[in-house]
């Protein structure tokens, strides 16, 4: 990632008032090291970036509320938190109208698909913002259009729908939100790292609890999915078209013998750190979701599964 000097300043700046506030000596070990424990910049926006991000969304939250501008979802928080819903001015959608393809309705990004997805994968195009194209992973047994569903349900409001850092609740959160496509930085860390911070939240990698703690929401199979897609979206920044949207081209490359979604049942390190993790998560202690392993129910797939789906590598 290519960062103006002024925003490395601004960034470097911020990074040193929020280790003063952390008495936690832990805490200032884990934020902003690489895997090798070399001290670097932490990717998060400006503070200026961030009231420019929730600003807008407020705006367009209250515009909506006054019935000014068009939601194709109903809801003006997803236009704005996916990019993908809101109208253009031909947009031919009436009211109650919602969805792609709803009698001829229209929406900013989806309007340019030569070839959308037909009858059921419709649904998952529309509803989850899939991209039809999007069927290669960087994480053996996981996918990252599973992944991004779930980003969007649960990450975007801090950590932005490009993953830039700049949700709109990321103004009120301290320390910032990492910019999740930094790969400088972001593609140093190993895909346990990335994991174990998404399941147990920032405490379980000495970071802050500023990120939440997702085990009790995602199941494993859920965030290795997550993991997936925040490796296919390395320093990719906002597409600008439809083809950039539904081919990122991430600069992430697979750190040799890291564990993934396939090996990860097997991995003896991996099964420690989720023992540990597990033991801070309320509602675990039945045995029911244990580190590493497929939960029988609902449509999730086995790591197995999705790899036989899905193309490994780009
Ligand atoms: C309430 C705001 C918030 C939400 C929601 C949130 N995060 Fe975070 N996240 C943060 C903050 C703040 C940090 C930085 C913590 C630190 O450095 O101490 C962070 C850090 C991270 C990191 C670690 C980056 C690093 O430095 O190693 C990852 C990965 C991450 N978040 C992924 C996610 C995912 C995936 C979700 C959704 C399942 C999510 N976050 C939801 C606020 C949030």
């Amino acid at each position: 990632m290519r960062l103006r000097n002024t925003t490395i300043m601004t960034m470097a700046l911020s990074c040193a008032i929020t280790f003063s506030t952390y008495s936690i000596s832990f805490a200032e070990d884990g934020r902003c090291r690489l895997h090798d424990g070399t001290k670097v910049i932490c990717p998060v926006r400006t503070d200026a970036e961030l009231e420019a991000a929730a600003d807008a969304y407020e705006n367009e939250a209250t515009q909506m509320a006054a019935g000014e501008s068009g939601s194709t979802y109903g809801v003006a928080p997803f236009d704005y938190l996916t990019g993908v819903g809101k109208r253009t001015e031909s947009t031919t959608l009436t009211e109650g109208d919602s969805g792609y393809g709803n009698k001829g309705g229209k929406t900013e990004l989806w309007d340019r698909v030569a070839a959308p997805s037909e009858g059921e994968s419709v649904y998952n195009q529309w509803t989850n913002n899939w991209s039809p194209t999007f069927k290669t992973t960087m994480v053996p047994g996981a996918d990252p259009n599973e992944g991004k569903q779930w980003y969007y349900v649960y990450c975007i409001g801090c950590h932005g729908w490009g993953l830039q850092g700049d949700g709109p609740n990321a103004a009120y959160v301290e320390p910032r939100p990492r910019i999740l496509t930094a790969g400088d930085y972001m593609n140093k860390k190993s895909n346990l790292q990335l994991f174990s911070v998404i399941k147990g939240g920032g405490e379980a990698v000495y970071l802050s609890s500023s990120m939440p703690a997702w085990g009790n929401f995602l199941q494993d199979q859920d965030i290795w999915n997550v993991v997936a897609w925040i490796r296919m979206m390395a320093d990719t920044t906002p597409p600008a078209t439809i083809e950039e949207y539904l081919n990122p081209k991430s600069t992430f490359t697979p750190i040799p013998g890291d564990v993934d979604a396939l090996t990860a049942a097997d991995s003896e390190e991996f099964l420690d750190v989720m023992e540990e993790t597990e033991l801070t998560l309320a509602g675990r202690g039945d045995g029911q979701l244990t580190g590493g392993q497929y939960v029988d129910g609902g449509l999730r797939k086995k790591p197995t599964e999705v790899s036989a789906k899905i193309k490994e590598g780009f």
